[in-house]
């Protein structure tokens, strides 16, 4: 086979090579034959395009071999790119060459399969084009948090994910064995965050948090990306800036460079792009009078489930924030309000579509008796936590922080019925494989 000049198939749709001959690597999506020609669908990682071979313009072993070819085959094609208003994306190869590199056995992946049944092969499914859409957009959305926290001033910073406690509560908590001792996967990077903070002051990291959350709901991993951020010497009112900052600037990016991708999986460039500070702000008490105007009537105290939650963001289109949650079920480390202190200084990030908190966050408690009382309050052993009150005794100052889930942030930007689609292998409690 001659050396083509090689292009991307997305190169080809924004229509650089109009005329040209050029070379094309991929992989067969669909294909038929009618008569003397074939048309194959070929995709690559930037898009998909027809190649038309046809018998009296390539060697009889080329044409065989496109006739034969099975849809996920490897393949290169040759020839020349035609402007077809006929062929889908407007754009066709008329080849000279088709060889085909590895011939596919058939593919199990055809129409109308199961969620369940694509949840077994989704190391197959993964080669979709709704699941390589989002991973395009996921792709944006992580440059544009770390871009987001890097211009404004913060340090990458890298927790363990091996940890000798917890920070959000045991229910959820995976224990391991670590050499005979109890360890456990991080939840959070919190403890580690609070001690860093001491030492660069703004600090961030993206990376794994697990949880062992046995319900099995639309918008719980148990193993998800968490974007988490701490500040010193600022409150709760600073870092949701920062929480309204980083949610926009996701949306900004992933408007501007995947406006397809937005449209094709069901959202509109410009509805991100009208993703802009400042939300709308309420308490956890405006919160409890909308919902009774709505007919829900929560007891005080109670967390917001999806169902309250759903409520408040009817009809927005902007996330909205709710602060000063109730004390009670609350994690030890989260500060007091002043001036109420059966209420913390805390808050969350509520995104619509069903997806819910896409953040939650808090000012921290700094008075070192009153964090080891909650520890207390909490069944939790004082103890296992000498290390991190430290933080309380060498220096302790305001600061304040977030967590942000990706992939809830993910399935909210592509309108995702499941959490699931937001990551290539997702991991539920029903299943760890692929
Ligand atoms: O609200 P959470 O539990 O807060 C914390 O872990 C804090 N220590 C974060 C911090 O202040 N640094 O979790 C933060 C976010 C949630 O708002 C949600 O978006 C996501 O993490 N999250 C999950 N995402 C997917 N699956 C789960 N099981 C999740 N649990 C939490
Ligand atoms: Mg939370």
């Amino acid at each position: 086979m001659g050396r083509g000049f090689m292009v991307s198939i997305g190169e080809i749709l924004k229509e650089k090579h109009t005329g040209t001959a050029v070379e094309l690597r991929g992989w067969i999506y669909r294909t038929r034959s009618v008569g003397g020609k074939a048309f194959v669908v070929l995709r690559d990682a930037t898009g998909t395009i027809q190649a038309t071979i046809s018998r009296d313009a390539v060697s009889p072993e080329a044409f065989g071999a496109a006739r034969k070819a099975l849809i996920e085959s490897a393949v290169i094609v040759r020839g020349k790119v035609v402007a077809d208003k006929r062929a889908p994306g407007g754009y066709e190869v008329r080849a000279d060459d088709f060889k085909v590199v590895h011939f596919a056995e058939k593919f199990p992946i055809q129409e109308d399969l199961s969620e369940e049944f694509l949840l077994d092969v989704r190391h197959l499914w993964v080669r979709s084009q709704r699941m390589t859409t989002i991973f395009r957009i996921r792709h944006t959305a992580f440059g544009a948090v770390h871009e987001y926290f890097r211009s404004q001033g913060f340090w990458e910073v890298s927790p363990p994910m091996i940890t000798p406690a917890g920070s959000e509560g045991g229910a959820t908590l995976f224990e391991l064995d670590y050499f005979g001792r109890k360890a456990y996967l991080t939840q959070s990077w919190q403890l580690y965050a609070e001690a860093l903070d001491l030492a660069m002051e703004k600090i961030y990291y993206v990376g794994p948090s697990f949880r062992a959350e046995k319900s099995r709901t639309t918008r719980h991993l148990t193993e998800y990306w968490h974007a988490e951020m701490e500040q010193a010497w600022v409150g709760m009112d600073e870092v949701i800036k920062h929480a309204e900052g980083v949610i926009s600037h996701a949306c900004q990016r992933v408007a501007e460079e995947r406006a397809d991708d937005v449209l094709a999986i069901g959202r509109t460039p410009e509805f991100l792009k009208a993703v802009k500070p400042p939300f709308d702000h309420l308490t956890y008490d405006e919160a409890l009078k909308v919902l009774r105007t709505k007919g829900i009537e929560l007891e005080w105290g109670k967390d917001l489930r999806t169902l309250e939650e759903r409520a408040l963001t009817e009809g927005t289109s902007k996330p909205i924030v709710v602060t000063h949650y109730p004390r009670v079920s609350q994690a030890f480390y989260k500060a007091r309000d002043p001036k109420d202190p059966d209420r913390v200084l805390g808050f969350d990030v509520i995104a619509g579509d069903g997806v819910g908190e896409i953040v939650g966050g808090s000012e921290r408690e700094t008075d070192l008796e009153t964090i080891k009382r909650a520890l207390v309050e909490q069944a939790e052993d004082p103890k296992a936590y000498e290390w991190y009150l430290d933080s309380r005794r060498y220096g302790s100052v305001q600061h304040a922080g977030f967590g942000m889930g990706m992939e809830r942030l993910i399935q909210w930007i592509c309108k995702l019925e499941h959490i699931r689609d937001a990551v290539p292998f997702p991991r539920t409690p029903a299943r760890i494989s692929p």
